[in-house]
């Protein structure tokens, strides 16, 4: 599977985390990614980042592979 548009970040501030704003961007984005027609979407994020791979793995993403750095996702909508 070849995503035609990757999310190149996505953050919360430090003080508004687990309040489910992230979830709300993630919605957002995916209504705007629909809207042109397409209906799937990558991103990556390196290994070291268990709180947004706590957060990708939770709201739908999967492994599509990974290297020594860093895990790819995509995520069908
Ligand atoms: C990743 C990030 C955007 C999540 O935003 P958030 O507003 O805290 O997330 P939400 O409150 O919307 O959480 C949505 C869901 O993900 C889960 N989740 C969020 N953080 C999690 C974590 N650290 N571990 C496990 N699950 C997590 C929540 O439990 C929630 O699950 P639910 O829908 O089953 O209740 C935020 O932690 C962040 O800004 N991190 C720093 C920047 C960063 O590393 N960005 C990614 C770069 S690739």
């Amino acid at each position: 599977m070849k995503a035609k548009c990757r999310l190149y970040l996505i953050a919360v501030n430090q003080d508004y985390k687990g309040k489910g704003i992230g979830k709300q961007l993630i919605n957002h984005l995916e209504n705007e990614i629909r809207k042109k027609g397409l209906n799937l979407y990558g991103l990556s994020v390196r290994k070291d980042n268990q709180e947004a791979i706590g957060f990708y793995n939770q709201n739908g993403y999967k492994v599509e592979f990974e290297n020594s750095k860093s895990i790819y996702y995509v995520k069908e909508i």
